[in-house]
C-alpha cells in the first residue's frame, strides 16, 4: 500500500494577485528544503525570475526547483507543454537537470497552430483583446476541453499521433484561413518536428500522481509551484481577462494528481503593491508619476513578453477575496524595497460599488470595472529596506505597513522579500520549520 498518508509536508505557493508577484524567488528559496517541486498549470506564459549565483535566470516552463541540485522537478498533467521551449530551457540550465525532471503523459501539447491562433485572435479582437502572452495557452486548453488535444504520451505512437494531429490541425487551419485570414500551417512538417523530439522526451515521461503520492507516503516534502495568480484564474479571476487554467489551490490537485492530505500549507505570494500585465480592470492602477516610479524601481516589465506592467497601490480587498477562494493560509510579501522613499502610501480597503461600500469583489466579475477603490493612507518610510534580513531591522513604518496589510487581509506574512537575491529576505516563520 503506497498511499498511506503521513503528516502533510506539501506547500502550495500561488500568486494572490495578477501574477508576477515574485514566486520564482520564493520557490527557489524553499525548493532547496524540498524533495520535489511540481508545476500543475499554465505553460510557458509564466516567467519565473530567479537569481542564481549572481546570474538572473528566467524560467518559463521548468519548475524553478531545477536550479537546486538534487530536487526532483515534476510537470503535472495540468501544464500545457510546448516542447521546443522545454528543450531550450533544459539546454540553457545544463548540468543534467533532465535527469531530475519528470513529465506527465497527460500534458496537453501546445502546437505552433495554437500559437498562430492565439496571435491571430488577439489581432482580430482589436480593442477587445485580452492582452495574452501570445504563447498559444488559450487555444491549447480549448482543445483539451474539446477533447481533441494531443497529449505528451501520444508521441510514442507515431502513426496515430500524425493522424490525430492532422485532424486537430485541419480545424486550426480552417479557423486561421477562413476566419482570421491568416496563413495555414503544414501539419506534416509539425508532426515530423514533434515526433523528432519524442525519443529525447521519453525518459522524462512518468506518472506524476504516483510519484507525488509515493513521496507523500514516504514523508517527503513537495512544493507546488503556481504560475500566474488567483485574479487570473479561469473561474475566479477577472473573467474574461484571465488565463485559461486553474491558478488557485484546487488546480494543484487536479493538475498533478496529488492527494488532498498532502497539502499542509498554502502560501499566497503578493507584491507590497499591485501590478497587472495585459488588459482588464485594475481598480488601484496609477496612471501618474507614482505609478511610473513603482514601474521604474520595481523594474516592472513582463518576464515573458517584455511588456511594461501596469502598477498601482496594494489592493487588500482583492487579495482578501483571492486568498479566500484559493484557501491561502499565510502570505509572502515581495518587493517591499520598491516602496522605499515614498512619502505616503495608500491601501485599497474595499470598493464603492453601485452606491454602497463593499469589502469584497463584486458578485459578478464583469462589473469589476465599475468598482471604485476606497483608500486608507499610511506614512511611508525614507530608510532603505533593500537587503534587510531581520524583522527588527525594517523601519518602524515599514513594519506598520506590513502589519496593516496582514490585518486587512487577515493573514500573517511569514516571508518578506527585500530584494531579488535569495538572501535578501526576512523569514519570520519558515514554512518548512527550522
Ligand atoms: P495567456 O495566459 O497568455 O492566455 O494570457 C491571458 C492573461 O494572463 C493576459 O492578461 C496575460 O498578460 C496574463 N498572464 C499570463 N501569464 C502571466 C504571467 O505569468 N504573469 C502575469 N500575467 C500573465
Amino acid at each position: 500500500m503506497i498511499d498511506a498518508p503521513t503528516s502533510a509536508r506539501g506547500i502550495v505557493l500561488i500568486g494572490a494577485q495578477w501574477g508576477d508577484e515574485g514566486k520564482g524567488k520564493v520557490v527557489d528559496l524553499l525548493a532547496g528544503r524540498c524533495d520535489a517541486v511540481v508545476r500543475f498549470q499554465g505553460g510557458h506564459n509564466a516567467g519565473h525570475t530567479v537569481i542564481d549565483d549572481g546570474r538572473t535566470r528566467v524560467l518559463h516552463l521548468l519548475p524553478s526547483g531545477i536550479l537546486c541540485a538534487g530536487v526532483e522537478c515534476l510537470i503535472g498533467n495540468g501544464v500545457a507543454l510546448y516542447l521546443p521551449q522545454l528543450f531550450k530551457e533544459l539546454e540553457s540550465i545544463s548540468g543534467g537537470g533532465e535527469k531530475r525532471l519528470f513529465i506527465s503523459p497527460g500534458c496537453p501539447l501546445i502546437l505552433p497552430s495554437h500559437i498562430a491562433l492565439d496571435q491571430a485572435r488577439e489581432r482580430h479582437a482589436g480593442r477587445g483583446r485580452i492582452g495574452t502572452t501570445g504563447r498559444g495557452i488559450g487555444p491549447a486548453y480549448e482543445d483539451r476541453a474539446a477533447r481533441r488535444a494531443l497529449r505528451a504520451g501520444e508521441l510514442f505512437a507515431p502513426r496515430e499521433f500524425r493522424q490525430r494531429l492532422r485532424s486537430a490541425m485541419s480545424l486550426h487551419n480552417f479557423m486561421l484561413e477562413k476566419y482570421y485570414g491568416a496563413e495555414p500551417l503544414d501539419p506534416d512538417r509539425i508532426a515530423d518536428q514533434w515526433l523528432g523530439m519524442a525519443e529525447e522526451l521519453r525518459p522524462m515521461i512518468d506518472d506524476i500522481g504516483i510519484r507525488l503520492r509515493r513521496l507523500h507516503a514516504e514523508g517527503g516534502s513537495v512544493l507546488f509551484e503556481g504560475a500566474q495568480g488567483a485574479m487570473l484564474d479561469i473561474d475566479h479571476g477577472t473573467y474574461p481577462y484571465v488565463t485559461s487554467s486553474s491558478t488557485v489551490t484546487a488546480g494543484a490537485l487536479a493538475g498533478s494528481g496529488a492527494r488532498l492530505e498532502q497539502i499542509g500549507e498554502v502560501i499566497g505570494v503578493v507584491k507590497a503593491y499591485t501590478t497587472r500585465v495585459g488588459e482588464g480592470p485594475f481598480p488601484t492602477e496609477l496612471n501618474d508619476e507614482t505609478g511610473e516610479q513603482l514601474a521604474r524601481e520595481g523594474a516592472e516589465f513582463g518576464a515573458t513578453t517584455g511588456r511594461p506592467r501596469r502598477c498601482g497601490w496594494f489592493d487588500a480587498a482583492a487579495v482578501r477575496s483571492a486568498a479566500q477562494c484559493a484557501s491561502v493560509g499565510s502570505l509572502c510579501i515581495t518587493k517591499l524595497d520598491v516602496l522605499d522613499g515614498l512619502e505616503t502610501l495608500r491601501i485599497c480597503i474595499g470598493y464603492r460599488f453601485e452606491g454602497r461600500n463593499i469589502d469584497t469583489l463584486p458578485p459578478f466579475m464583469d462589473r469589476y470595472a465599475d468598482c471604485e477603490p476606497r483608500y486608507e493612507e499610511c506614512e511611508g518610510w525614507q530608510e532603505s529596506t533593500c537587503g534587510a534580513t531581520r524583522w527588527e531591522d525594517l523601519p518602524v513604518r515599514a513594519r506598520a505597513y506590513i502589519r496593516r496589510l496582514e490585518e486587512l487581509v487577515g493573514l500573517e506574512a511569514c516571508i518578506i522579500s527585500t530584494g531579488p537575491a535569495r538572501e535578501q529576505t526576512v523569514i519570520r516563520r519558515h514554512p518548512l520549520g527550522h
